[in-house]
This record gives structure tokens, C-alpha cells and sequence, in this order.
């Protein structure tokens, strides 16, 4: 293997773990229905998964991960369901903050919080606010989030900022654009898994995904593991990553 300048051998060994790992989690309702429960049995099951892959990004090295848990679209569903996804978020941040904590997680809470219930934008700010100084792994958590939402928020703050002078429009770039969303400050997404054999984004980080590799795993959210973390990581080592340019092999 050539390596080009500035690059070390450490930067190319293979099972170096991507930098930012992004999970769509998706398929608690089928799992549920393939044992004859409700959704909601699904949707608990899923914030096991959660508990147990997050432990493991930690091992695995990871700096960021971000988790998909309820989009700006999800809101269709019927209440009782919305409901129970907005339980599920209160009761793993009230059951695992100090664990996680203590585990030198930091957390972060991407998405609007404008409709959603006050004890729970609480909790979120809590939840940031004790964390904020942690940098073991950078949990990043997508609630009520859209990426398009995300996009027309940005472009509104830019259009303030052009309004007031304090920008000018000839001056946007896509890093002006990256600044003002949810995300700044978090490095674009490396890989991108989406789990349940569904093969879109359904808008996640559509801004952010421009050059990351995605990797779609047959496995329900409830049955994720560990194991199935690392083959996706394994399935990204094996990928080239070119962002445009030659292939490094020249061919
Ligand atoms: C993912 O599981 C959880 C959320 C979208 C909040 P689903 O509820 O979408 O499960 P399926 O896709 O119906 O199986
Ligand atoms: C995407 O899953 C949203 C989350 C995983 C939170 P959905 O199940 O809502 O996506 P679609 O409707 O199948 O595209
Ligand atoms: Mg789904």
C-alpha cells in the first residue's frame, strides 16, 4: 500500500474505527409484529439496542455517534404511538444520564424543540448541560429532527445574519451553510447504517451524508448488536473512499 504524504500508517491500518458513526434505526415495529406485540413492545426493545451499542461504540473506539430516534415525519403516526416514542426518550434519559455520565458520554439533542413537551426540552437541556464537558464519545441523538427542516433553519439564520450585514451573500460557502446547523461543530458522518433492509435516508443528515459510505443491514433495531456494529464497520473498511477524486490504486 503507497500512502500519500502526511497520511501515517496508523491513519490507513484496516479496524481503525470510522470517526463518526450514524445509525438510522429502523424496524421496531416489525419486530414486534413478527412476535405478535404491540409497536410499543418494539419501540422499548429499541432503547436496549440503544443502551447496548452505545457501550459498545465507546469500546470500539468511536469519537461520534448519532442516533435517529424520532423525525420531523413521525409525527403522522397515530398519538398514542408519538406518545410512547416521546416516553421513551424521557425514561432513557432519565434511566441512563448519570450512567452515561459517569461513562464520559457527552450528549447532544439535534432537531427542533419548539413542539415539543416542555419537561422534555428540560430534560434535554439537562442532559446537555451536565454532559457538556465529557469527550470519551459524542452521543448525538436526532429528535424531531428533518434534515430539510434543518437546511430551511440554517438559511433563515443566514438571511438574518445578510439582513443585519454582518454577512455577505457573496460570501456563503457550504462551511458558512455547515456553521449554522444542528450539527456544527460535529464532523460529517463517516458511515451511515441503516438497519431493517430499508434503503433510503429518509432526511437524515442529507447535508452531512454528501460524501459518507452507507452500509444497509438486514437486521431489525431490537436485534442489533455488537457483532453486527462491527461487521458494518468491517463492510466500511473494505470500501474506497474517494471523495471525488482517483482511485489511490491509480486504476
Ligand atoms: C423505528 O422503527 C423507530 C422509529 C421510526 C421511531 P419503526 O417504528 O419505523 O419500525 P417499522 O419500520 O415500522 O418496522
Ligand atoms: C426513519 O424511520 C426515522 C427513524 C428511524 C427515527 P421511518 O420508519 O420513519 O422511515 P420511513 O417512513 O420508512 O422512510
Ligand atoms: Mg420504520
Amino acid at each position: 500500500m503507497t500512502l500519500s504524504s502526511g497520511q501515517t500508517m496508523s491513519d490507513a491500518a484496516p479496524g481503525r474505527p470510522p470517526r463518526h458513526v450514524a445509525i438510522i434505526m429502523d424496524g421496531n415495529g416489525r419486530w414486534a409484529a413478527k412476535r405478535h406485540l404491540p409497536r410499543a413492545a418494539g419501540h422499548r426493545q429499541g432503547v436496549e439496542a440503544v443502551r447496548v451499542i452505545v457501550r459498545a461504540a465507546g469500546e470500539l473506539g468511536i469519537e461520534y455517534l448519532t442516533l435517529y430516534g424520532f423525525s420531523s415525519e413521525n409525527w403522522k403516526r397515530p398519538a398514542d404511538e408519538v406518545n410512547d416514542l416521546m416516553g421513551l426518550l424521557r425514561l432513557y434519559i432519565r434511566r441512563d444520564l448519570a450512567e452515561l455520565h459517569q461513562n464520559g458520554v457527552r450528549i447532544r439533542i439535534i432537531g427542533e424543540r419548539d413542539h415539543l413537551e416542555a419537561d422534555i426540552v428540560a430534560l434535554i437541556e439537562e442532559a446537555e448541560a451536565l454532559t457538556r464537558n465529557n469527550a470519551r464519545l459524542q452521543l448525538v441523538i436526532a429528535f424531531n429532527y428533518g434534515g430539510q427542516n434543518e437546511i430551511a433553519s440554517a438559511v433563515r439564520k443566514i438571511a438574518r445574519e445578510v439582513k443585519a450585514g454582518r454577512i455577505e451573500p457573496d460570501e456563503i460557502t457550504p462551511d458558512t451553510v455547515a456553521r449554522f446547523l444542528d450539527t456544527a461543530g460535529v464532523p460529517d458522518p463517516d458511515l451511515i447504517i441503516r438497519t431493517s433492509g430499508e434503503k433510503r435516508l429518509s432526511n437524515f443528515l442529507i447535508w452531512q451524508s454528501a460524501y459518507s459510505e452507507l452500509v444497509f443491514s438486514e437486521a431489525l433495531w431490537p436485534d442489533f448488536t455488537p457483532d453486527r456494529l462491527r461487521e458494518a464497520i468491517a463492510e466500511y473498511d473494505r470500501r474506497e473512499r474517494r471523495f471525488g477524486g482517483r482511485s489511490a490504486s491509480g486504476a
